[in-house]
């Protein structure tokens, strides 16, 4: 403060005489504080305003009251008292109404920090979808128990008794060494993983009379050469039906029904023959091509016929093994590469893509 600061003076000091000039001196004052007050709220420091003003020891409502008011004359005095009064409430009104409204902006900040946006875009989460193969077990399993078929599951590790022999593949028989079988090293009797799921067949039958009707989904293990368009496991879904009086026909009208109902009503079926040892005759089904409808392209390589699956009538051979009467019971069965058919009637072209769980891949079927 300067030696001159009105404040340290006394009123006849600063030659105001008169309640009038007391109170031009009180609202150059006032303006004073209003100008300190006026200050942006947020960066205005209340602290060195109030010390500054309403300090007890040298602010200035302290220093007037020292100077101007105690020594003031009798002709001033009540105007200084008054004005002095007016001043200090409005400081007081002014301070507090600065705080609160600092205070406010203050919980108003701290509110926009924890603010959430919504008209930011939201985290997607995905639901997921059933697998490409789940979803052609699905339509697979839906086909053949419409027509009476029910479903069974069976063991993925397996004796060469029902994977081979009961199935009329006795050891050397070179149906064997197709099926590039994993044998599993130190178990007792010789188990394996079974190389289809035809073993089950037998399991059915050891256990229940005729009429069997079953379908068999489940994986099986060849030890083919990993490569592009080879995995050790794949699926395989297994037909049999076994009763009196079951004909080829009865055969070839469920291998119809089924192609019409997997591929689309329009779809015909052709049987070539082919060998099994479980079947006697034994066919690969052929539909007619989904994509052109026969007359040829890309999809059936210009053929007209896409390979749908193996199968034939049971082989009255196997019967023997499950005690069953050959000249009292017959039946048929089939063996159907699921993740053929998939990428068949879902026009995927390479297996691993079955295997990799790409969302990418995945999310293409819904
Ligand atoms: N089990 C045979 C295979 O995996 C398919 C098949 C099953 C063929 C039933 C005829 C009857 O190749």
């Amino acid at each position: 403060m300067t030696t001159n600061d009105p404040t340290r003076q006394t009123l006849a000091q600063l030659g105001a005489d008169s309640p009038d000039k007391v109170a031009t001196l009180f609202s150059e004052l006032r303006a004073a504080f209003d100008r300190d007050a006026a200050q942006d709220i947020a960066s205005i420091d209340l602290g060195i305003t109030r010390v500054k003003w309403q300090g007890r020891k040298s602010g200035i409502l302290s220093e007037i009251t020292e100077h101007w008011l105690k020594p003031a004359s009798k002709e001033v005095k009540p105007a200084v008292g008054q004005n002095l009064n007016a001043l200090k409430s409005h400081i007081e009104e002014r301070i507090a109404r600065l705080t609160a409204e600092k205070d406010a902006a203050g919980e108003q900040s701290a509110a926009a920090r924890d603010k959430i946006d919504l008209s930011l875009p939201g985290i997607e989460r995905a639901i997921g979808t059933r697998h490409l193969i789940r979803q052609t077990y699905d339509e697979l399993l839906r086909i053949f128990t419409a027509i009476g078929f029910s479903v069974v599951a069976g063991p993925e590790i397996e004796t060469p008794y029902y994977n081979f022999e009961a199935l009329n593949i006795p050891e050397h028989h070179p149906a064997r060494d197709n099926m590039d079988t994993f044998y599993i090293a130190g178990a007792r009797g010789g188990h394996l993983l079974r190389t289809h799921t035809s073993p089950m067949q037998i399991r059915t039958m050891e256990k229940q009379k005729p009429p069997v009707r079953i379908v068999v989904p489940g994986k099986v293990y060849r030890r083919d050469n990993p490569d592009a368009t080879h995995g050790y496991m794949f699926h395989q879904i297994e037909g049999l039906a076994v009763d009196t009086d079951i004909t080829f026909c009865d055969f070839k009208g469920t291998v119809d029904y089924f192609a019409r109902e997997f591929l689309g009503p329009k779809t015909k079926t052709r049987l070539r023959p082919s060998y099994f040892p479980f079947t006697e005759p034994s066919a690969e089904v052929d539909a007619t091509c989904h994509v052109c409808g026969g007359t040829g392209c890309r999809v059936c390589k210009q053929s007209g016929w896409i390979e749908l699956f193996g199968a034939g009538m049971v082989n009255p051979a196997v019967y023997g093994f499950v005690g069953y009467d050959p000249e009292k019971y017959s039946g048929f069965a089939f063996g159907m590469g699921v993740d053929r058919l998939a990428m068949m009637k879902y026009g995927v072209t390479e297996v691993p893509l079955l295997f990799q769980n790409d969302v990418r891949f995945l999310k293409q079927f819904p």
